[in-house]
């Protein structure tokens, strides 16, 4: 890719527990696998699951000496100043640090963001160029974009973490008048189709409407995802059979597929001349 700077992958939901994380790390190893250099910044500095995602792969790469590509990753601790004030300030100065080390030499920046409001989560959206709403199917995880009308679903109000996305859209388009691309993820789907699948499928696509956003769709409802973390690998890595499991390969072959189409829908620059993963 050329050497501008870095398409930056932003993570977000104020709802925890959506697949921010694990998305975010399975784009990173996914993109690394193709080929680009890929840089990771956890700015959850709480839970810091990016960062033990990462720590897990390196250890376990060490462990059964496998050659696995790994991406360039910043995380930010927790200050401890005596002011909040002087606590923003220094974590402002790690951030900004990690994106000066990261942005000239990575092809694709990929920003992780707690489930929650702080300063470094909304900075961190204005840098975005594709940001990622993972959400769960369920109409609670809507509602943290909009109240829908319970009759037709409808979006009758936006919801804070929206209103946050807006705000860094009109910052961005100040700064270089670039415009946010945003997907709403449809993450951890059931195989069964359910009246609620489909109203909120239909609540979705109105919401995406009136915010201006894509509705994806994600990956399904799968348990190798809990197999995955401890040993800090993803379905792109050899795994070694006795790590999944019940999960037979044609499980991890369908997963990767989901990934596929994921980053077919992003439309990342350059990635439309990826090769299709070996199966
Ligand atoms: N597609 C999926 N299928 C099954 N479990 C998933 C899926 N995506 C995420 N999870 C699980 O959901 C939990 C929360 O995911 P995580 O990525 O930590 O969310 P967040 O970063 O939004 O808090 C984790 O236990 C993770 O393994
Ligand atoms: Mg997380």
């Amino acid at each position: 890719m050329n050497n501008a700077s870095a398409h930056v992958i932003v993570l977000g939901n104020e709802k925890g527990g959506s697949g921010k994380s694990t998305t975010a790390f399975h784009l990173a190893v996914y993109l690394l696998y193709q080929g680009y250099k890929v840089a990771t910044i956890d700015v959850d500095t709480r839970q810091q699951t990016l960062t033990k995602f990462v720590n897990n792969r390196l250890s376990w790469a060490e462990k059964m000496g496998l050659d696995i590509p790994h991406s360039d990753h910043h995380h930010l601790s927790i200050s401890c100043g005596d002011s909040i004030k002087e606590n923003q300030k220094q974590e402002f100065e790690k951030f900004r640090n990690s994106i000066v080390k990261t942005e000239q030499n990575a092809d694709f920046l990929i920003i992780d963001t707690p489930g929650f409001d702080t300063h470094l989560t909304r900075l961190s959206h204005s840098l975005a160029d594709t940001l990622i709403t993972p959400l769960n199917d369920s109409l609670i995880d809507l509602d943290v974009l909009a109240k829908i009308d319970a009759t037709n679903g409808e979006p009758l109000e936006l919801g804070h973490y929206s209103r946050l996305v807006q705000r860094a859209r009109r910052e961005r388009m100040v700064i270089d008048g670039r415009n946010i691309d945003w997907l709403l993820l449809r993450n951890r789907l059931s195989m069964l189709a359910s009246r609620n699948s489909t109203f909120m499928h239909k609540g979705l696509e109105m919401t995406a409407l009136r915010l201006g956003a894509r509705v994806a769709k994600g990956v399904g409802e799968r348990v190798i995802f809990r197999s995955l973390f401890p040993i800090g690998m993803t379905v792109f890595d050899p795994i070694n059979k006795d790590f999944l499991g019940a999960v037979s390969l044609k499980s991890q072959a369908n997963i990767r597929n989901e990934y596929q189409s994921l980053v077919a829908a992003l439309n990342l620059p350059k990635t439309n001349e990826l090769e299709p993963l070996a199966g």
